[in-house]
């Protein structure tokens, strides 16, 4: 008696130790699958997502809000930013060193995109002392795109 008693002790630790070990290898395999395919899974929602969900259209605006800064904005790099935000319905404010050419940039891009312009005359190689008075002019300007065209140094 003693006997079948022990023999139906370790028949149950075989079951138990089965049963666990059976869970930790289903969630071994879980997580291995997860990490494995997951950026897969990502890939593929990503490229398929386009043609079964409806896509809700957001603008430029609506997405960061209706001011972007540009620095290094009357040349080159700068002012195509400025231009292209410009085209889409965005208020720019323009910095650069010279006052001529910000005038003349703000001019264009308020005539030919109809959305409001701003500029500040700031030298970035004159150190931090220019800062306050870029902060200042920015005071109330709802501002959601930063575009930093050059380090200035
Ligand atoms: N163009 C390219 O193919 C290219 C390729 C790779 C990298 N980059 C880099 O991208 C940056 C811009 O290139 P870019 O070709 O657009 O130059 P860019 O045509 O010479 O224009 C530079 C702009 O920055 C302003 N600026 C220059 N120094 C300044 C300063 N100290 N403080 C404030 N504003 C300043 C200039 O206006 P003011 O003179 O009135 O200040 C101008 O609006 C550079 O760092 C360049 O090395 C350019």
């Amino acid at each position: 008696m003693l006997d079948g008693l022990i023999n139906s002790l370790s028949f149950n630790a075989y079951v138990v130790v089965v049963i666990l070990l059976s869970i930790a290898g289903i969630w071994a395999i879980i997580s291995w699958s997860y990490d494995n395919l997951r950026s897969l899974v990502l890939i593929v929602k990503a490229v398929l997502a386009p043609y079964f969900l409806p896509q809700e259209h957001q603008t430029l605006a609506e997405k960061f809000g209706s001011w972007a800064v540009i620095t290094g904005s009357t040349d080159g790099i700068g002012k195509q930013y400025a231009r292209e935000l410009a085209s889409r319905g965005i208020n720019v404010v323009l910095i650069s060193r010279t006052k001529k050419k910000l005038v003349e940039v703000a001019n264009e891009i308020e005539q030919e995109f109809h959305v409001k312009t701003k500029w500040i005359a700031a030298d970035f190689s004159q150190g931090r002392d220019i800062y306050p008075r870029i902060e200042e002019e920015l005071r109330g300007i709802p501002v959601g795109i930063l575009e930093l065209t050059d380090t200035f140094t």
